[in-house]
């Protein structure tokens, strides 16, 4: 079985840059590949597969499927049998991810813009957040049972300006809804 450390250390996930948009669709179809959802991910996957095979050292012909099931050795593995699915939106580090997990929760989707904070996420859980929600496809988004969304509340909160939905971060409601009504 192929470990998940191994796998982000030949490929390199240590160094990732700015665009990990392909990792992303990678490591969201690696952790959905038992159910229907990692649809939404899987050719964006294969085509970064095939550029990256060669330095897995596989035997035979290259194929997706010789990962899987992969050993998920990071510190917050989800569930091995979960009683429901969510979605994370502006993930930070996973703060919410964590708990959800813990209570039965399997994530399916995970968006997170800050590259220090892809990176923390990263490596708590084997997968990489897709980025800025505004640039998103939000048709790739799957069918989920919880939607937990941490948005940035500054324009609302005494503490910041409270510019309400003048501030462009107050409209990142309006993200969050249309995924929502999807
Ligand atoms: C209140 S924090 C959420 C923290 C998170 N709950 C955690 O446990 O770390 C809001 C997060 O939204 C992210 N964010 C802000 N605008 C975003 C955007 N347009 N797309 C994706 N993430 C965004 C920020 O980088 C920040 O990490």
């Amino acid at each position: 079985m192929v470990k998940y450390s191994e796998l982000r250390e030949k490929l390199g996930f240590e160094n990732m840059n700015g665009s990990a948009e392909n990792l992303a669709y990678f490591t969201h179809f690696l952790y959905n590949h038992e159910n229907e959802l990692s649809k939404s991910y899987e050719i964006r996957a294969k085509e970064y597969f095939d550029e990256v095979a060669d330095k897995l050292n596989l035997v035979e012909e290259p194929n997706i499927q010789q990962l899987l099931p992969l050993n998920w050795d990071v510190p917050f593995p989800a569930p091995q049998n979960p009683d429901f699915t969510f979605i994370d939106l502006f993930a930070g580090i996973g703060g919410f991810r964590i708990p959800f997990q813990e209570i039965g929760g399997k994530c399916v989707f995970t968006s997170e813009f800050n590259y220090h904070a892809q990176r923390a996420y990263e490596l708590n859980f084997g997968e990489i957040p897709f980025g800025d929600i505004t640039k998103l496809d939000l048709n790739i988004v799957p069918d989920h049972g919880v939607l937990c969304a941490g948005f940035p509340c500054q324009p609302f909160s005494i503490s910041g300006k409270m510019k309400g939905f003048e501030d462009t971060r107050g409209t990142l409601i309006y993200y969050v809804l249309q995924i929502s009504f999807n």
